[in-house]
């Protein structure tokens, strides 16, 4: 049975061959990026050139603790640096677009975070100057390189439960949106900001459904402007459904955030151990149960990294994969345009209360 393991931890390695090491620039340096990318980068042995923010004594304070050798004025400074070939973009989503633009017209590659744009639309326009330009953007969706996730894809395509008929996400856990200053007003919240990580895994997985459901609220007493509970529906064509259920405001000690695949010929569950104590968490844990390889009822899968720091290593090394061999990376803008318009139904039906369609 562990042999039939191999090809699943084969494809959620992440490994970041030499020939693919480019050097890499950063615009941002908060907590996403002391916490998660440069851990990652650091143990992926890339090579950072600089960074720049527009709070530079966090610039300064973030390079030096991860011996980044340069802080850069500003982005003009940045863009001048003719050795940058890739810039990872890791602010609020507001700021994106404009920093995407100039970043492109300069000729680098780019990796952005999620939300990638504040609407598809924008999303879009970027995702064709790349094209125009031939350049690599990709999007920083990481949870296509969470190790739980991965393996559940991974096991799905080699056909182990038979036809994917239905996907969910259970999310019950503690967050502070309120200590991130520039999400205290945001009036799209939870799904913007949070469910958009589960709603790209389930496009991932069974592709963009045919029309979505969703009702979205505010607890009470809190401290954000936005919505921070979200349960949505998606129906198919071909039947199978998805459910993303997530909420932020379990006050009482058991928070818990699992996933369940359902085939016609069997079934993987798990947890996503990051946010069982965010961002510190623990590995996912991962089971299978499949009439196609034989199981003897449920197995476990041997999880051993973990969704932070871990994953983050992944979409800088697709994208790094799509410059040195031509291909597609794993997440790339292109795609999260269908991203973000499926966010974009989710409102429109919470506003609206009914289910909207998602077109061609
Ligand atoms: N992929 C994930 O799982 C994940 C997790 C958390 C945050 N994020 C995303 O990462 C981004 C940053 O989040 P964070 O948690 O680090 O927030 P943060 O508030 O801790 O840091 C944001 C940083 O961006 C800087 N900044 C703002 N505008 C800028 C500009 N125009 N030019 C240069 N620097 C600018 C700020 O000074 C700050 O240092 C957001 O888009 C957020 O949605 C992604």
């Amino acid at each position: 049975m562990i042999d039939l393991f191999a090809p699943v931890a084969e494809f959620c390695a992440i490994e970041i061959p030499r020939a693919h090491r480019l050097p890499i620039a950063i615009v941002g340096a908060g907590a996403i990026v002391a916490t998660a990318h440069l851990p990652a980068y650091r143990s992926a042995g890339l090579e950072i050139a600089g960074i720049t923010d527009i709070d530079p004594g966090r610039a300064r304070e973030v390079a030096s603790r991860f011996g980044v050798p340069v802080v850069y004025r500003d982005l003009d400074e940045l863009l001048a640096d003719e050795r940058v070939r890739v810039v990872d973009v890791a602010v609020p989503s507001q700021a994106q677009p404009e920093i995407a633009r100039r970043v492109l017209r300069s000729g680098r590659h780019m990796l952005g975070q999620k939300p990638f744009a504040p609407d598809a639309g924008i999303a879009r326009e970027l995702a064709d100057l790349a094209a125009d330009r031939g350049l690599v953007l990709a999007v920083n969706q990481q949870l296509r390189f969470d190790e739980g996730i991965a393996a559940t894809y991974r096991m799905a395509e080699l056909g182990w439960i038979g036809d994917v008929t239905a996907v969910t996400f259970d999310v019950d856990i503690d967050t502070d949106f309120a200590s991130w200053d520039w999400l205290r007003e945001a009036p799209r919240l939870e799904i913007m900001y949070h469910s958009i990580h589960y709603h790209d895994a389930v496009r991932w997985l069974l592709g963009q459904p045919e029309s979505v459901f969703c009702a979205a609220g505010r607890e009470a007493g809190q401290r954000v402007a936005g919505e921070t509970w979200t349960v949505s529906t998606y129906t198919y064509a071909s039947g199978a459904r998805a459910l993303v259920h997530s909420r932020h405001a379990n006050r009482w000690g058991d928070q818990s955030a699992t996933f369940r695949v359902e085939g016609t010929r069997g079934a993987i569950r798990g947890t996503l151990g990051m946010l069982y104590d965010y961002p510190h968490g623990r590995p996912d844990t991962l089971a299978v149960r499949s009439e196609v390889i034989g199981t003897d009822g449920w197995v476990p899968y041997p999880v051993t990294t973990r969704w932070i720091p871990d994953a983050f290593a992944g979409p800088v090394a697709s994208l790094l994969a799509a410059v040195a061999t031509g291909g597609e990376p794993r997440s790339p803008a292109r795609d999260n345009v269908g991203t973000l318009r499926l966010v974009e139904a989710l409102y429109e039906s919470s506003r609206a209360g009914t289910s909207v369609g998602l077109g061609p």
